[in-house]
C-alpha cells in the first residue's frame, strides 16, 4: 500500500484537479474528505465525483452539529465580528475542518493532509496552523499554493486528464458557503468602487425586491444560545437555517467589506449572512439588558479580540481557550427573548426581555411610581465631578475651539 493523504474535497474544480495532480507529482493515494457544515448540497455525487478522478477512498462527514454548537454559537456568544462587519462563516469552518482532517488521517494511518487554498488568503493560515497544533507531525500539502497553474491552466488540466469541469467554475465569483454565511470574491468584485452587481446574491433578496410588509421574528436566547425561534424551541441547525431563509428574504445579512487579510492585503469581499446577522442582533440587545455597563464594556474588547484570532487561525490556541472560558462565564444570565423587525434590508430591535433583566421601570420611569431618589443626584455629581473641578481650577482647559 503506497503512502495516503486526506485532502479537504469540496467537490469543485480545484481540489479535483488537486486529486490527480498530487497523485502524480507526490505519489500518494489521495483520500478524498468532504466535511459537509452547510447542509445544502448533494455530497452523495460528490463523495461520487472524488473516486471518478481518482480518489482510492472518498469520505462525506456531517459536521453541521458540532459546526454550531462548538463553533458557530460560542463566536455568536463572543460577538465575533470581524473589523466589525465580518461574521466570520469562511473563517469558523477552517479549524473544524481541520480538525477532521486530522482525526481521518489519524485513523487512516496517511501521513499527510492537503487543502484547496492558494498562497494568498487567510484560508490556508487557518488549515496549516490548525493540523500543525493538532498533529504537528502530519505534512500539509497544499497544491494550489504550488502548482503556479492560472485558472486557465488548471480548466486545460481538467480537460486533459478528463477531471469533469463543475458548472460553477462557469462563475466569475469565487465562493465559499456554510450555514453562518456565504464569502463571494474575485470577478467584478475586484474593483471596490463599483457596485456589487444582483448575480451575486443567492441567500438575500435585494432590499428593493423584499417583501413591502415588515415581518417580526422572535428570538429565544438560553445562557447566550438562541433555542427558540417565534416561540418553537429548535436545535441550532434547524434555527439558523429557519432564520437564514426568514431574514434573507427580507434582505437582511447584505455585507460589502474591505478588509485586511492576515497576509497584508486588503480585499474587497461580498458575505450574505442572514441569519448570522440576525442572531448577533438580537444577543447584542439582550446583553445590553442582562449585563452591567462594565461587562458590556470589557465584553466589547475580549469581542475585538475574539474575532481577530478566529481570523487570524488562532482557534488552538491557549488565548481562545482563555477568551472562551470568559465568553462562557460572561452568558450565565444571558436569557431572554428579542423581537425584530425585519424590513426591505433592515434588521432592528423593537422588543426584548428577560426573567434576569438588569431594566427597572420604576427608576426609569418619568412617569407615576418614580423610585429614583433625585435629590442624591448632587451629591454624587459633587463627588464624581470633584478630580475635574480640582484639576481645572489649577490647570485651566484649553478653550474647545482653541
Ligand atoms: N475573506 C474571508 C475570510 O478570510 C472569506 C474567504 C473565502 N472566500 C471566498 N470567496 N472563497 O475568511
Amino acid at each position: 500500500m503506497s503512502d495516503r493523504v486526506v485532502l479537504a474535497y469540496s467537490g469543485g474544480l480545484d481540489t479535483s484537479v488537486a486529486i490527480r495532480w498530487i497523485r502524480e507529482k507526490y505519489g500518494l493515494d489521495v483520500i478524498a474528505l468532504t466535511v459537509d457544515v452547510a447542509g445544502d448540497r448533494d455530497l452523495v455525487a460528490t463523495r461520487q465525483k472524488a473516486l471518478k478522478v481518482g480518489a482510492v477512498k472518498a469520505l462525506v462527514v456531517d459536521a453541521k452539529e458540532t459546526f454550531v454548537n462548538h463553533f458557530l454559537f460560542p463566536a455568536l456568544q463572543g460577538d465575533a465580528v470581524y473589523q466589525g462587519s465580518y461574521p466570520l462563516a469562511t473563517a469558523l469552518s477552517r479549524p473544524l475542518m481541520a480538525k477532521v482532517l486530522v482525526d481521518v488521517a489519524l485513523e487512516e494511518g496517511a501521513s499527510a493532509v492537503a487543502h484547496g487554498c492558494t498562497g494568498k488568503g487567510n484560508d490556508q493560515v487557518r488549515f496549516d496552523v490548525g493540523v500543525a497544533a493538532l498533529a504537528p507531525h502530519l505534512r500539509v500539502i497544499a497544491p494550489a499554493r504550488e502548482w503556479g497553474m492560472t485558472r486557465e491552466d488548471t480548466i486545460a488540466y481538467a480537460q486533459k486528464h478528463d477531471i469533469p469541469i463543475p458548472v460553477t467554475s462557469a462563475s466569475p465569483y469565487s465562493i465559499d458557503e456554510n450555514l453562518w454565511g456565504r464569502s463571494v470574491e474575485c470577478g467584478v468584485l475586484e474593483d471596490p468602487w463599483v457596485e456589487p452587481p444582483e448575480d451575486v446574491f443567492v441567500w438575500t433578496r435585494s432590499p428593493e425586491g423584499a417583501p413591502d410588509e415588515p415581518c417580526y421574528v422572535e428570538l429565544g436566547f438560553e445562557r447566550g444560545i438562541p433555542t427558540s425561534l417565534d416561540g418553537r424551541q429548535l436545535d441550532g441547525v434547524s434555527l439558523i437555517q429557519q432564520l437564514n431563509e426568514l431574514a434573507g428574504t427580507h434582505g437582511v445579512g447584505r455585507v460589502d467589506h474591505v478588509e485586511d487579510r492576515l497576509v497584508g492585503i486588503k480585499s474587497r469581499e461580498i458575505y450574505e449572512a442572514p441569519a448570522a446577522t440576525a442572531l448577533l442582533i438580537a444577543h447584542q440587545a439582550l446583553q445590553g439588558m442582562t449585563l452591567s455597563k462594565e461587562q458590556l464594556r470589557f465584553k466589547q474588547k475580549v469581542a475585538g479580540e475574539y474575532a481577530a484570532l478566529i481570523y487570524d487561525g488562532l482557534w488552538f490556541s491557549s488565548l481562545h481557550q482563555d477568551l472562551a472560558a470568559y465568553v462562557q462565564s460572561s452568558q450565565r444570565y444571558v436569557t431572554g427573548t428579542v423581537r425584530l423587525k425585519l424590513y426591505k434590508g433592515s434588521c432592528r430591535v423593537v422588543g426584548r426581555k428577560s426573567p434576569y433583566s438588569l431594566y427597572r421601570r420604576e427608576l426609569a420611569t418619568y412617569e407615576e411610581g418614580d423610585a429614583f431618589d433625585q435629590s442624591a443626584s448632587p451629591g454624587f455629581i459633587h463627588i464624581w465631578g470633584l478630580s475635574a473641578k480640582v484639576q481645572a481650577q489649577v490647570q485651566p482647559p484649553r478653550e474647545a475651539t482653541e
